[in-house]
């Protein structure tokens, strides 16, 4: 190795440890009724000034201290996605006018960055009047007192569904989730970010493979787009070329084609694969996504510029089939019904070939959402065949993640759906799609595949000591939350075959083989250390890790001494 290549060999590691480093964490569950701790409540306060809330007349504090220090465009800064020295000045001064904040208060805080960046108080006043609000909230808590007068049949007030980051106004905790009113997604905020995510998104499917994927599966959930207003719509609209129209009511219920010129990129044809709860609660919003699908398949352009219509017209030419068949694309459970059961299966381990979880999904999920030729509506006719079809043109799967707090180890929901279409897929397709998911959580765009993503969850949480610490500060429960990671983990090499093998041999010998840390762990909860040993033993006897015989032979060991803990 040359030393130029040792020098960027070395820039392109610290660049990983910087962003594992600034991943933000959750380091510890919430106890109910508890208020945040002073470390917890900073880190989020600094998280909710690195964003512009126009609605508060607040600028993002790095914003603000770029400007002052004189370095002309921070939304360019945002988009690089290497470490700089610049961007770390910007974080470090962020992070101690927070610290400032903590003690302080406003004034001195406000005060303190005018001194040490040149930023003028009022423009960073704004900002730390909004965090004083937020700080006094996070200080009271009503959860309990809530919790008792809903038991006694008591009104609620009710509140908005959201993270704080995403959006401030979800505190005081302890009220009446609302959900959002379908019309309004997605809103102007969202279809502005959905351009920026679905551009980075397409550039690197189109560096990697060079050129763009055929069709695309999406898969699109109910609570993530009330938090974000419909990010993951706008992302789908944005992927045809339509974007939302409004009526005379203020309604997102037209489309409006962005033309090929202003467009510069082939309209994507997508599979849209929605939750139950994204049913329930959008249908105006499904209608949309349908209506948006038939418009651009009906548009008389070149077919190397519209994929929709190359697709349904390549579908009808070779199968005799009609329009409104070969136009479906929002597909979901059957009415009443919830989930792709792929995480049971998971779970459980009640699969032989892994075919089957990919056929699982599609059996849950292949009931279209449409129109018939007479314009009538149709929810959820079975459609097994038009959505196997659909998905064997797919070389690319995504979802949209927003929350830092469940991330695609935490819950098996990530996995199941992602994980689960991924897998249709590459039986249907007969080749595996590139899987692709987004970070929205942070004010600059990234994209990144899914065993990145999940090396980056792993060594952020999972291998964390700031994470596992903080689970296990709650005793069996936090056991329980690393087995669950575990397992999560292994659901992503079921369905995906996404998971590098020394992410297991990092957990075996993290929680398993460190004998401190397994006394801790078996004292605590027997029984999840049990069944992360066993976890890991089919991990090997299905071929995803292979492990020293000397780590095997202390798993079995293990096993054997738990028996049935
Ligand atoms: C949803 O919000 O749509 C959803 C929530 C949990 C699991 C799957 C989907
Ligand atoms: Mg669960």
């Amino acid at each position: 190795m040359n030393h130029n290549d040792r020098d960027a060999g070395v820039m392109r590691i610290y660049e990983q440890l910087v962003e594992i480093e600034q991943r933000l964490i959750p380091t510890g569950l919430h106890v109910f009724g508890r208020p945040a701790e002073l470390k917890e409540k900073a880190d989020l306060l600094r998280m909710v000034a690195s964003f512009d809330r126009p609605e508060f007349g607040a600028l993002a504090l790095p914003r603000l201290i770029a400007e002052a220090l004189g370095i002309n465009s921070y939304d360019s800064l945002l988009q690089e996605t290497s470490a700089s020295e610049t961007k770390e000045l910007i974080d470090s001064i962020v992070g101690e006018s927070v610290r400032q904040f903590c003690h302080g208060g406003s004034d001195s805080a406000a005060k303190w960055l005018s001194t040490r960046a040149n930023v003028e108080v009022q423009k960073s006043l704004p900002v730390f009047l909004l965090l004083a609000n937020i700080a006094e909230q996070l200080d009271s808590n009503h959860e309990i007192d809530s919790l008792l007068r809903s038991l006694r049949g008591e009104y609620i007030e009710p509140g908005p569904g959201a993270d704080i980051v995403q959006n401030p106004q979800v505190l005081p905790t302890g009220r009446n989730t609302h959900a959002v009113n379908p019309y309004s997604v997605p809103s102007h905020l969202a279809f502005t970010r959905a351009k920026l995510t679905t551009d980075a998104l397409l550039r690197r499917h189109f560096e990697e493979h060079g050129r763009y994927p055929r069709a695309m599966a999406l898969v699109l959930w109910g609570l993530d787009n009330i938090k974000t207003q419909g990010e993951g719509v706008a992302q789908a609209l944005h992927l045809l070329g339509v974007r939302p129209v409004r009526d005379g009511l203020n309604r997102a219920t037209e489309i409006e084609v962005i033309p090929l010129e202003e467009l510069k990129r082939p309209r994507m044809d997508l599979v849209m694969t929605v939750s139950g709860i994204f049913r329930d609660l959008f249908a105006p919003t499904m209608a949309l996504l349908d209506k948006a699908v038939r418009r651009v398949a009906a548009l008389d352009e070149p077919l190397d510029m519209n994929y929709v219509r190359r697709n349904v017209s390549e579908k009808i030419d070779g199968d005799g089939g009609v329009f409104d068949d070969a136009v479906a694309r929002v597909f979901s459970n059957a009415p009443g019904n919830y989930g792709t059961n792929v995480n049971f299966m998971v779970m459980e381990s009640q699969w032989e070939t892994s075919d089957a979880l990919g056929d699982l999904f599609v059996t849950r999920k292949c009931f279209a959402y449409t129109r018939d030729s007479k314009g009538q509506t149709i929810e959820g006719r079975e459609a097994r065949a038009l959505m196997d079809h659909a998905l064997s043109r797919v070389e690319a799967t995504y979802q949209n993640i927003d929350s830092f707090e469940v991330g695609i180890t935490d819950v098996d929901h990530y996995f199941e759906y992602l994980g689960g279409i991924s897998k249709a897929v590459e039986k249907r397709a007969q080749a595996r799609p590139a899987i692709y998911l987004s970070d929205s959580l942070s004010p600059q765009t990234r994209i990144r595949s899914l065993a990145e993503t999940i090396r980056l969850e792993t060594r952020a949480k999972t291998l964390n000591p700031k994470w596992y610490e903080g689970m296990l500060s709650h005793g069996f429960r936090g056991v329980a939350e690393i087995e669950n990671h575990v397992a999560n983990t292994f659901g992503w090499s079921a369905t995906t075959d996404a998971v590098d093998p020394w992410i297991y041999t990092d957990i075996a010998k993290t929680f398993l083989l460190d004998s401190i840390m397994f006394d801790r762990l078996h004292e605590l909860n027997p029984y999840s250390v049990r069944s992360l040993t066993k976890r890991l033993l089919e991990a090997h006897d299905r071929g995803y890790w292979n492990p020293d015989e000397e780590i095997l032979e202390k798993l079995l060991n293990i096993i054997e001494d738990l028996p049935g803990a």
